[in-house]
């Protein structure tokens, strides 16, 4: 009973923050251990050349825009998880559940990658939903970079409204912090670090 406890507040603050402001930022989502194994499984895929140059866009739309762009990643394979990956996609499956039934979301699925910003990397400000596709829903972002200073840069630069350019909240990218955020409507960017940055970026999608 009491381990159920904390995510279901956590869950709760979620789904509450995301109706009111549309994102959602957890510090301490994941254990300083659980971070630790995910970044060092990214680490040697990174070593043995299993992450490529992201795109941008979808189908034919896909496209290598290293100007809007400067990461590289790796789309975890849901039949082939690690122990660390199939943990925290669990969790993320209690929090798919509970959003679907506290704000009558219909995400069914969860797709994923690990995601890596070499020094000086960035994202240019967008939208995570594709412009011909309702898919995605909802980003999970999870940060994977122990002993992160905010000296070292890399914040997720979130606009909480389109247009008033403005207006952010910065979210340092300390390991172990959580942020999730609606993907119609939360336009965000990253910016650039001094140090390598990793993250497990995933969204929940709706089925097509
Ligand atoms: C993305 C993205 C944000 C981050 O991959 O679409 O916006 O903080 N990532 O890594
Ligand atoms: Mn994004």
């Amino acid at each position: 009973m009491i381990q159920l406890t904390q995510p279901l507040i956590t869950t709760d603050v979620i789904s509450d923050q995301l109706a009111t402001t549309g994102y959602c930022v957890i510090p301490n989502f994941a254990t300083a251990q659980e971070v630790l194994t995910l970044q060092q499984e990214a680490k040697s895929l990174w070593r043995e050349g299993e992450f490529a140059r992201a795109s941008i866009g979808r189908g034919a739309n896909r496209q290598f825009q290293p100007e809007i762009r400067s990461d590289f990643i790796h789309w975890l394979d849901e039949y082939a998880l690690s122990v660390p990956q199939a943990t925290y996609c669990q969790r993320i499956d209690q929090l798919r559940q509970h959003i679907n039934q506290t704000l009558f979301f219909n995400v069914q699925e969860f797709e994923a990658h690990l995601a890596i910003y070499p020094a000086g990397a960035y994202y240019k400000r967008h939208l995570d939903q594709h412009q011909q596709t309702q898919r995605r829903q909802i980003a999970c972002i999870l940060y994977l970079n122990l002993g992160w200073e905010s000296a070292d840069g890399g914040q997720l630069r979130i606009y909480p409204e389109a247009e008033r350019w403005d207006h952010f909240v910065d979210v340092t990218p300390y390991g172990g912090t959580f942020v999730c955020f609606r993907c119609d409507t939360i336009y965000h960017e990253v910016l650039p670090a001094t140090r390598e940055r990793y993250s497990l970026t995933g969204w929940l999608c709706r089925r097509n």
